[in-house]
């Protein structure tokens, strides 16, 4: 075999033997391979000599030299370089002609996946005559483009419905959703599955047979395409109606890259590749320099910084783990956290207690396991890693115990103690409190130093972040194996000091408070959370309260009410709605009524119980106004306080944790967009119309000033506070 071309230290470089020309891409001092600039030059390179190869090549491979990963798709660094929509439009175009001359190789192209092929990487995918994927549990194909507030520009809006119908290739370029390669070869994505082990050679195996004609790619097989049924005539219609109909409810129409989507597949089914091709280049264009866009993209950044580990190399291992407290609560944490693979033991002071919360989690794992396919033995391992007791038997060699019993100091510093003495000296001691200061809790402990908060969201297997909290006395390796262990269970972690609220719940109360003073004002419970959705907020505040419940909010403001002070004015609405014994979605009554289970409209005998205000109506701008800068306001003053370590740490915590709208990129990059000043600005009027509830906090007015920005510009790094 003979290496021909490019150069060794070339991110993609040929191999010829016996006819069979192997592509390995292998980008250097890269964790992944992505579609960069030198990439596609190292792909011209190939294609010249494969052009000029005559008949010396039968057929061509293209595999990757990393572990876990062919290819993770376009080089999203590259798009925070684009000034405007021709410069995006221009690299799409570069990589179209480069898969157009893939394509049209007169001998067979197997594309030989084994990890993950995302983006540009499944559209590269798309434009080989064959894709064999690895039954490796890496391997996975998603066109994750529209997260990013684009769309697939290599062809993929072409390309993908014409392989595998309509319905199925707007599924996934409008979700995002990733297949592993069952699930794609169900679907005619995948022509065939190898097993990793002895990849590479099925796949040149796969590229000789198909040049000599004893094998066939699927979609030219007699019955390879089951889409007829899209052919029937209206049928197109229909879909493209209802897809539409779902993107408008989920997204609110604040998204536009989902409706580009469907519009340039819509109006590319009909007409030939080439011109379906210029159209998806133009759409690109123009959403490569959004608004939209620029924010996902900075998110995307955000989130891969914040997932860097803030004390690289301090890790240890967590082999086995413990949760006291068998809640809900504690439940679902035991319960990911086996489902990761570390076995959990959960402890709660009942027989009942510890009954409940197994079947809890065994429930939840049987759940998961069912949607994910998983097989039964497996399901069937996963289950035996949780085990619940009533005592602290087999403590001594957990790593890891995380508390979540109930909210109260003097409990909590209880049980810290009774870990302690169950434990080995090297035990971390996480505490998922979500009001409590982890300081205080420390305190009462022997070993402070390995005491650190550990916040989950509500549900704890959706939600994708935790709050690692510490104190001065935290130490580094626990911090850093805490952030591991967020990782390994799927979640974005940020890390933050200890202050009371944290940081999420830190900035939601003032907003959620702003949401009752408008109650009390007389607004009434659907125009306010009607004006916050519209504005992209995940759920409205008041939906909100019933959600996480009304006593928890009115718990969390009372402590918060000690740090804030007037910055929180007391409002009368919280209280009289739980002395009302109204708990929210709980206990079936809250500001919603529900039926069922199920949510139903505003109640209205809550305006008696508030004191009967008057009723007005106000305009959904200066609703949204006054929420979100009490919160963006109070984010700023978390980062002046040094509660958050970064602008982009704050970003993810809005945005995973509480559902801030992801396309206005988190409070900072918020402000950022809007300018300092402006911000300032806004908060003074309504601090002259409200009060000094809303005097912008001194960072702000200082940045408001220097004009230095909170986040990079283009996304790229955070910028430490
Ligand atoms: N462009 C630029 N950088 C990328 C990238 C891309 N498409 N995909 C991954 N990276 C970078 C990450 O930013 C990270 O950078 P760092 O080393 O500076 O921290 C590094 O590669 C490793 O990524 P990470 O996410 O930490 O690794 P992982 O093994 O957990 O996951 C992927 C790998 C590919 C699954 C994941 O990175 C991913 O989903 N990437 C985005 C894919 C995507 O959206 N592609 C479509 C682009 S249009």
């Amino acid at each position: 075999m003979s290496t021909i071309a490019p150069r060794s230290d070339a991110p993609a470089r040929l191999e010829i033997d016996d006819g069979i020309a192997v592509i390995r891409l292998d980008q250097p001092g890269k964790p992944v391979n992505v579609l960069s600039e030198s990439m596609s030059d190292a792909m011209r390179e190939i294609l010249e000599r494969l052009e000029a190869e005559g008949d010396a090549v039968r057929a061509a491979v293209i595999v990757s030299g990393k572990p876990g990963i062919w290819v993770a798709g376009a080089d999203i660094d590259d798009f925070t370089r684009l000034r405007g929509a021709a410069d995006g439009e221009r690299m799409v175009r570069t990589g179209q002609e480069l898969l157009g001359r893939l394509e049209r190789l007169r001998f067979p192209v197997v594309a030989g996946i084994d990890g993950v092929a995302l983006g540009g990487g499944l559209e590269l995918a798309l434009a080989c005559s064959y894709r064999l994927a690895s039954d490796s549990p890496r391997t996975k194909l998603g066109l994750p483009e529209v997260q990013l507030g684009i769309l697939p520009g290599a062809g993929g809006t072409q390309r993908l419905p014409r392989l595998i119908g309509v319905r199925a290739a707007l599924d996934l370029m409008l979700t995002g959703k990733q297949l592993d390669a069952r699930r794609a070869r169900k679907l005619g994505l995948v022509d065939e599955i190898a097993p990793a082990a002895t990849f590479e050679r099925v796949a040149r195996r796969v590229a000789a047979e198909l040049a000599d004609g004893s094998r066939m790619p699927r979609a030219a097989r007699p019955k390879g395409s089951p889409q007829w049924i899209e052919n029937v005539p209206g049928m197109r219609q229909i879909i493209f109606r209802k897809a539409r109909e779902g993107v408008m409810e989920k997204t609110r129409g604040l998204y536009p890259a989902p409706l580009k989507i469907l519009d340039v597949v819509e109006k590319g089914l009909d007409r030939p590749l080439a011109e379906g091709l210029d159209l998806e280049a133009r759409a690109f264009g123009e959403l490569s320099v959004s608004s939209e866009a620029r924010a996902l993209v900075h998110l995307f950044f955000a989130t891969t910084a914040a997932k860097r580990s803030p004390a690289s190399g301090d890790e240890r291992e967590i082999r086995q783990a413990a949760v006291v407290g068998a809640g809900f609560m504690g439940a679902s944490i035991a319960a990911i956290t086996a489902e990761s693979g570390i076995p959990t033991r959960m402890k709660d002071v009942s027989l009942e207690g510890a009954g409940r919360g197994l079947k809890t989690a065994r429930d939840l794992l049987t759940r998961r396991a069912r949607r994910r396919r998983r097989p039964k033995h497996e399901t069937a391992q996963l289950l035996d890693r949780v085990q619940a007791t009533t005592e602290y038997v087999g403590f001594r060699h957990v790593d890891l115990v995380i508390e979540a019993v109930f909210e109260d100091l003097e409990l909590k510093r209880r049980v810290i103690r009774e870990v302690e003495e169950a434990t080995g000296p090297e035990a971390i001691l996480g505490s998922n409190t979500s009001t409590i200061p982890i300081t205080r809790l420390a305190e009462s402990a022997t070993r402070p130093e390995q005491v650190i908060g550990l916040h989950f969201f509500s549900p704890v297997e959706k939600m994708p972040l935790l709050e690692i909290i510490t104190t001065d006395r935290t130490a580094s390796w626990v911090t850093a194996t805490c952030h591991a262990y967020g990782k390994r269970i799927g979640k974005t972690p940020i890390v933050v000091s200890d202050s009371p609220g944290f940081y999420a719940n830190r900035i939601l109360t003032p907003y959620m408070n702003e949401a009752a003073l408008l109650l009390q004002e007389g607004v009434a419970i659907e125009e306010i959370d009607r004006a916050l959705t519209a504005w992209g907020m995940a759920v409205g505040p008041i939906t909100l309260y019933d959600e996480v419940g009304i006593d928890v909010a009115q718990k969390a403001g009372g402590i918060m009410r000690d740090e804030l002070g007037d910055r929180l004015p007391v409002n009368r609405v919280v209280d009289r709605m739980v002395d009302d014994g109204r708990l929210g979605r709980k206990n079936g009554r809250g500001f919603y009524t529900y039926a069922g289970g199920e949510k139903k409209g505003p109640d209205a005998s809550v305006y008696a119980l508030i004191g009967a205000p008057q009723r007005r109506s106000l305009p959904p701008r200066e609703i949204q106004e006054r929420l979100t800068m009490m919160m963006v306001n109070e984010a700023v003053r978390t980062l002046e306080e040094g509660v958050i370590h970064s602008g982009a740490d704050g970003d993810v915590g809005a945005v995973l944790g509480l559902g801030f709208a992801p396309f206005r990129g988190g409070p900072f990059w918020f402000i950022d967009q809007n300018g300092a000043a402006t911000i300032v600005a806004r908060l003074r009027f309504l601090q002259a119309r409200f009060g000094d509830r809303f005097q912008p906090a001194s960072l702000l007015v200082e940045r408001s000033e220097s004009g230095e920005r909170f986040t990079d510009e283009h996304g790229r790094a955070p910028t430490a506070g």
